[in-house]
């Protein structure tokens, strides 16, 4: 009996295992290699459709290598650059560090031969967009072509969420249209009456500060402000100093514009949409369409007091003490947070 049952739940997986991967196949998205990717004249005429901001990618660093592109010149600038956030956040394939990059600045002595540059699993196009009609196209060219799609906007994900091999990016980071302020914003009684910032594209938290401060406002932001606000943080969740007082990021979204995988620009918020306004706020980012534009709760300014702690283990030997004092510390978090802190901690790898 059993048995019987064993074999006919074998029998029901192996028959589901088929169809899944005839499913897959069939669903496969087209790479670089395959006949079906776009022709030249087709990336071209993608390029026309929004008027010659597509960018062919290639790797930051490919100066540094064997090539039409070799520049020892460019590659010593580049490799002064590395570590400089805004750098990277102005390359189309710029990532943030703990990211490897399959193709970093070498600086090669006479005679010496460096690897091939390879280009990882970095997407083979960019829109660079600058209007929304960008991202629409972008959206309708990887669908009608059925090649990947990838939206980036700082380059920051740790889990190279905005990155994928044989793909074509969106890009966010020039598509602006604006920060603007609303002396009252309310999207729904019930969830704010008060200010708010309208957050129009690719803008990182230091753009958007000094509009708050010079109104004696705060919004909740990143504790680093090189991280994007409408993008990945906010979709994550979104950590912030002011965090302890005002919540998360995803709680300060009253409203947002989307454009979706059809191509339509729509506006959530409580009353429209509401599935998909409670769907971005956290639920993940890069799934639920291309968010254009945020508003964003303001709160009155408010007094604090900041205290760094610094610690580290100056020798090998140390390291037990170190990790000790560490555990001591995280199981210090949720007093100091009942006690009105908000604590950050900040690892700096020497
Ligand atoms: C130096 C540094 C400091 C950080 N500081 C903080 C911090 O203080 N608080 C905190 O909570 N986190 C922090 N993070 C983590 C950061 O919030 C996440 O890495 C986040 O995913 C970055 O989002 P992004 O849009 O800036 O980056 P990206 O890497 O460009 O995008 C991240 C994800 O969002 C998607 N995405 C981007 N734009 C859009 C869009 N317009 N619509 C839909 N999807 C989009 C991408 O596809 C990808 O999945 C930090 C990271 C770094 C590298
Ligand atoms: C797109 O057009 C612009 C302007 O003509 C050009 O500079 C750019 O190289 C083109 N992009 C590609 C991928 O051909
Ligand atoms: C980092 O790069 C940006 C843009 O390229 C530049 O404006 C800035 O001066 C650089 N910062 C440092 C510390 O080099
Ligand atoms: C680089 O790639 C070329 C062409 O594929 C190959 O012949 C060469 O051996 C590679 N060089 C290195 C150092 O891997
Ligand atoms: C992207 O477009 C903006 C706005 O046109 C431009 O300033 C920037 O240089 C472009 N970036 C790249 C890498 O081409
Ligand atoms: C906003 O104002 C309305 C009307 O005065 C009130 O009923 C509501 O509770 C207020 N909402 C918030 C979040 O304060
Ligand atoms: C796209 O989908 C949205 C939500 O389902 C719908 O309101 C809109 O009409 C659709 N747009 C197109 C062009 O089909």
């Amino acid at each position: 009996m059993f048995g019987e049952l064993l074999i006919a739940i074998l029998a029901a997986l192996l028959s589901h295992s088929q169809d899944v991967s005839h499913a897959d196949t069939a669903q496969c998205k087209c790479i670089p290699s395959e006949a079906c990717w776009p022709t030249q004249a087709e990336w071209k005429s993608l390029n026309d459709s929004v008027l010659g901001q597509l960018i062919a990618n290639t790797p930051v660093a490919a100066v540094c290598y064997p090539g039409h592109q070799y520049s020892a010149g460019q590659c010593a600038t580049i490799d002064a650059l590395w570590t400089n956030t805004t750098f990277q956040q102005n390359q189309p394939l710029g990532y943030s560090y703990p990211l490897s990059v399959p193709c970093p600045p070498v600086v090669v002595s006479d005679g010496e031969v460096p690897g091939n540059c390879s280009f990882g699993n970095a997407p083979a196009y960019t829109v660079n967009a600058t209007t929304i009609e960008h991202v629409t196209k972008g959206i309708a060219f990887a669908k009608k072509h059925n090649i990947r799609l990838v939206k980036r906007n700082t380059g920051h994900d740790a889990l190279g969420r905005s990155t994928g091999y044989g793909s074509l990016q969106i890009w966010i980071r020039y598509l602006r249209t604006g920060i603007t302020f609303h002396e009252k914003f309310t999207a729904s009684p019930s969830l704010w009456n008060g200010s708010a910032f309208t957050i129009g594209g690719g803008y990182v938290w230091n753009d958007v500060y000094p509009h708050a401060t010079s109104r004696g406002l705060v919004v909740v932001g990143g504790g680093t402000p090189t991280v994007g606000c409408i993008g990945g943080w906010m979709q994550g969740g979104g950590h912030s100093p002011a965090t302890r007082d005002f919540g998360l990021g995803a709680d300060q979204v009253l409203q947002a514009q989307i454009v979706l995988a059809n191509g339509s620009l729509v506006t959530v918020g409580p009353l429209q949409h509401p599935d998909l306004f409670f769907a971005i706020r956290g639920g993940g980012p890069g799934t639920y369409g291309v968010v254009v534009s945020t508003t964003v709760k303001a709160w009155p300014t408010t007094n604090v007091v900041v205290q760094t702690l610094a610690f580290a283990p100056l020798t090998a030997g140390f390291v037990p003490h170190f990790m000790e004092a560490l555990t001591d510390l995280y199981a210090a978090y949720p007093a100091l947070s009942d006690g009105g802190w908000w604590v950050v901690l900040d690892f700096v790898i020497l």
